[in-house]
């Protein structure tokens, strides 16, 4: 008898042997009775689920929010009821396009997924390393993400498609400098800002509501790589945030980032001259300044990255107490979008994964389904509908949000009339130094090789209304790549 566990079938009967399959004779055939051969294969036929439909290479830890400011003012949340308090969360850190063997250092934007397991319920902040994002509209999100995955014939990523869609959708531009510029390609996730991106709400114990903007400034600094530094880093290794991640969490270098909000009054969003709900715009932190939080501190490597990691279902519909959405039309389709992504990819029951379960009671009348292991969660074994004489959970209506006042006609309104998509733009091309600028320009000019000239036009239209300097910048260097690449040959 040796000192290690015994094998066994997944249902607990000890295993003789398991190197050798059952045959007919030293030579022969196997034979149907060797169920476990049987089993070990049609398991690992099962192996891979369906991926992420975007943001599939991710990189993961758990960690800690911890305030460090009274914000209850603005929120009744739990997690923010006092200074000093801890709650337990994880993060996912993710590129958009690429699929789960994507090479790390890749520009692209980055998700910064956040899941809070407060006492009333888990809250996730699904955002990305960006304040804003390509579209306005998440009608259009289908057709934009089209022009990130791969040509239904070449089975290649198409700069055309994205050069093409981007130029005819002048709101982008905004996110595409932001993905141009040294931001968009931080070496690591820990030289990188998070932003819920999306206006929510907070909502204090008055009952009042506030306009909220959430920021997590990373505190180890910002770092970025050129395109020529990330060819070399994705030469050597294609997992360079998933080395760098796991490997300075395993060695205590814990990396932390400030949260802080911006705050706006309710009734102020009828006065700015941007949409406060508009996600291609930023708030002005001259207008509406950083407020500290807390300090998120990610402390913990996931023993299981499947289960802890791919298993994970972050989604913009998970809020709580104190947090609640905004008329912002793209929150409005990913509080449908996320949920229904989940019960496709990890199956109904996705909450109750050890990694989604919320780390607080849970009372609900859905019933049955495949796998579920956990019975009914009701309160009472003879409550499985609502309302019941059995005492099973009720609603709360102390739980209720403020009325919000909403008035117009049921229309489809063009999201680009009265939008500037320029002028924050160029607020943004202002804070480059010359450096910057130069990166940005010869980024943009390597991203748009092999594109027709027609749309590289159009685009450069774009880049004029910011600044002629940007289009002239980009101009500049797009001949400099033509000259290179005809000496080249
Ligand atoms: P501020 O000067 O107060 O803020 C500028 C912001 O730009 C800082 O948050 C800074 O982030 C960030 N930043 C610096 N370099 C880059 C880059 N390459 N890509 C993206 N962000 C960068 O000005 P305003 O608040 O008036 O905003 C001016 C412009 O700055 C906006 O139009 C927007 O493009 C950009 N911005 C604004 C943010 C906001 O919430 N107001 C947030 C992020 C960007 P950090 O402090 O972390 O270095
Ligand atoms: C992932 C839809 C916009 C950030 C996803 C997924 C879907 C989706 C279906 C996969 C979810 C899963 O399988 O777990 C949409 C739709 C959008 C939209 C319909 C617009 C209407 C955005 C925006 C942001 C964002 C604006 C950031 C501000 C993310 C992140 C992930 C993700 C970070 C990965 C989450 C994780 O790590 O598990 N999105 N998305 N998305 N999205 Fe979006």
């Amino acid at each position: 008898m040796s000192d290690k566990p015994v094998l066994t079938t997944t249902a607990g009967a000890p295993i003789s042997d398991n190197q050798n399959s059952l045959s007919a004779g030293p030579r022969g055939p196997l034979l149907m009775e060797d169920y476990q051969l049987f089993e070990k294969l049609a398991h690992q036929n099962r192996e891979r689920i369906p991926e992420r439909v975007v943001h599939a290479k991710g990189w993961g830890a758990h960690g800690t929010l911890t305030i460090t400011n009274d914000i209850t003012r603005y929120s009744k949340a739990k997690l923010f009821a006092e200074v000093g308090k801890k709650t337990e969360m994880l993060a996912r850190f993710s590129t958009v396009a690429g699929e789960q063997g994507a090479a790390d250092a890749e520009r692209d934007v980055r998700g910064f997924a956040l899941k809070f397991y407060t006492e009333e319920g888990n809250w996730d902040l699904v955002g990305n390393n960006t304040p804003v994002f390509f579209i306005r509209d998440g009608y259009k999100f289908p057709d934009f993400i089209h022009t990130q995955k791969r040509h239904p014939k070449t089975n290649l990523r198409s700069a055309t498609a994205m050069w093409d869609f981007w130029s005819l959708s002048p709101e982008s531009l905004h996110q595409v400098t932001i993905l141009m510029s040294d931001r968009g390609l931080p070496p690591s996730p820990r030289f990188m800002n998070g932003y819920g991106s999306h206006t929510y709400s907070m909502i204090n114990a008055d009952n009042e509501r506030f306009w909220v903007k959430f920021h997590f400034k990373t505190m180890q600094g910002h770092k970025f790589l050129t395109n020529e530094e990330a060819a070399q880093v994705v030469g050597s290794s294609r997992e360079s945030y998933q080395e760098d991640l796991f490997g300075a969490i395993e060695a205590g270098d814990y990396p932390k980032w400030r949260m802080c909000i911006q705050v706006m009054p309710e009734a102020d969003a009828e006065k700015t001259p941007y949409n406060p709900f508009d996600l291609t715009k930023v708030w002005p932190h001259g207008d509406y300044p950083l407020i500290e939080v807390g300090i998120m501190e990610l402390n913990r490597n996931p023993e299981n990255y499947f289960a802890e990691i791919e298993q994970a279902a972050f989604s913009p519909s998970n809020k709580v107490p104190g947090i609640g959405f905004s008329p912002d039309k793209m929150l409005q389709a990913r509080v449908f979008s996320y949920a229904d992504a989940h019960r496709y990819r990890l199956g109904t029951h996705y909450e109750a994964l050890p990694v989604n379960r919320p780390k607080c009671p849970v009372h609900h009348y859905h019933k049955d389904g495949s796998m579920n292991f956990f019975g009914q969660q009701t309160g009472n074994v003879d409550a499985y509908y609502e309302p019941n004489s059995m005492n099973g959970a009720a609603e709360d209506p102390a739980y209720a949000e403020p009325p919000l006042a909403i008035s117009g006609d049921a229309e489809r309104y063009n999201h680009r009339d009265g939008n500037d998509d320029y002028v924050q733009v160029r607020a943004l091309f202002n804070l480059f130094d010359e450096g910057q600028k130069s990166r940005l320009f010869s980024n943009t000019a390597a991203a748009m090789q092999g594109v027709p000239q027609a749309i590289i036009d159009r685009q450069l239209g774009h880049l004029d209304k910011v600044d002629k300097a940007y289009g002239d910048g980009v101009r500049a260097a797009l001949a400099a790549a033509a000259g290179a690449r005809d000496a080249a040959e």
